[in-house]
């Protein structure tokens, strides 16, 4: 690996996060701990990253030219997208023609922004098993797609869209005009494109947490981190758990399903692999080429956290995703619609037992909006789980 300078002077490592969200700050606080000179990047000021970096920036991270101008304006070593809405064209470019290198590739941030691309890539190049689906580019097509096969009951999805936003899950015809109006509300740009997905009926879904990181030898390793259960309402994660007990074979497919993606991304940095699992069976759902929101949960179960060993990854460090203890995430939502919120019983929430709490800081509030999350660890997971609700529970956001 290279060696690491020194901030504000001219042998400095740069790192640009483009995005700065909660996920983003823990990687600057992680990457900040090594003396890396950090710019955050994103679409609003005070963004949390914002508030724990070297240098704020603030641009429509979508918009092209804004985004060349300003790499080429700041010259980071390293480029990290912490969202998906970003000109990943731009990064295509910029990364062929040797500007900057972009974690883990551009390639990668280019197919998973969008859900056709990974998806294709999973099921149809990799051959990796996911739910039966369909693209579908208007109300006429979507129903035939469901008449033709994918059936009820089904999912339909912006194929540009996160946190659930768009998503509704369909039990017979009465619902398909509502689904396509809602996913045409919710995505991310006016695409009028969805994926329609046939349900599945899991036992429980998972997040393999993946890190393709440098051995001794300076070739790429594939390390994986202990299984992460999570419940999701509305598309939204509420709270995870590691480690999610899973029968051996179970194990063994999804890392072998999250190794085949992830080798095919490629790069350096960490993954989440989102999997849906009944008995022995396992089936790709999607993956982030970076640190996922459910693994929050490991700031307090990894002796080297998620965001920690994705700043190790980028920078050729080595690894370790030993478990520290089992634990559990139950997130805090905002609860108001308000700006300069302030947290009460932060107090009572730390009187949890191995309890912590992180508040992300975000300039404003919304009803849904994660504003932070309550951590617990426990020797039982289930124990953890109970205990990270009641300290989530605690903290009462309110507007003044
Ligand atoms: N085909 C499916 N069958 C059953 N459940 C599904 C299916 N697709 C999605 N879900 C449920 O909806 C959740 C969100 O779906 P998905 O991950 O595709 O959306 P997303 O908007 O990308 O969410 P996020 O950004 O939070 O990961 C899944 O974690 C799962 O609980
Ligand atoms: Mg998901």
């Amino acid at each position: 690996m290279q060696a690491l300078g020194t901030p504000h002077s001219p042998n400095a490592t740069r790192v640009m996060l483009l995005g700065s969200g909660e996920l983003g700050k823990e990687v600057l606080i992680a990457l900040q701990r090594l003396g890396v000179e950090t710019i955050a990047v994103d679409r609003y000021e005070h963004a949390p990253g914002q508030q724990v970096a070297h240098h704020a920036r603030t641009i429509a991270m979508s918009d092209p030219a804004a985004l060349r101008a300003l790499i080429e304006a700041e010259r980071p070593d390293v480029v990290v997208p912490e969202i998906e809405a970003i000109a990943t064209q731009t990064l295509e470019a910029l990364e062929a023609e040797g500007v900057v290198r972009v974690i883990p590739t551009a390639r990668a941030a280019r197919l998973t922004m969008d859900r056709e691309g990974i998806r294709r890539l999973a099921a149809e190049t990799l051959g990796l098993p996911t739910s039966p689906y369909q693209f579908c580019d208007s109300l006429d097509e979507l129903q035939a797609a469901i008449d033709g096969g994918i059936g009820y009951p089904c999912v339909v999805k912006p194929v540009m869209s996160s946190s659930g936003k768009g998503q509704s899950k369909l039990d017979g015809p009465a619902d398909v005009a509502q689904a396509w109006d809602y996913a045409m509300a919710g995505g991310r740009v006016s695409h009028g494109r969805v994926i329609v997905e046939g349900f599945i009926d899991f036992d429980y879904e998972i997040t393999q947490l993946t890190v393709r990181a440098l051995g001794a030898d300076g070739q790429v390793e594939t390390h994986f981190c202990d299984p992460i259960g999570h419940v999701q309402v509305s598309g939204d994660y509420v709270e995870s758990w590691q480690p999610h007990p899973m029968h051996p074979a179970a194990l063994e497919e999804s890392r072998r399903i999250a190794k085949a993606v992830t080798d095919n991304l490629g790069g350096q940095g960490l993954f989440g692999v989102e999997l849906f699992v009944k008995g022995a069976q396992v089936w790709f759902s999607e993956v982030s080429p970076r640190p996922h929101d459910t693994g929050m949960v490991t700031m307090i179960t990894q002796w080297q956290n998620e965001f920690e060993l994705h700043a190790r990854a980028i920078l050729g460090l080595p690894v370790s995703t030993a478990l520290k203890s089992p634990g559990a995430s139950a997130v805090i939502y905002g609860g108001v619609e308000a700006t300069g919120i302030v947290f009460d019983g932060v107090d009572e929430a730390l009187r949890v037992p191995n309890s912590e709490v992180r508040l992300f800081g975000k300039p404003e509030s919304f009803v849904k909006r994660r504003m932070g999350v309550a951590l617990v660890h426990d020797a039982d997971v289930e124990t953890a789980r109970v205990q990270a609700r009641l300290a989530a529970s605690k903290v009462r956001p309110r507007a003044v």
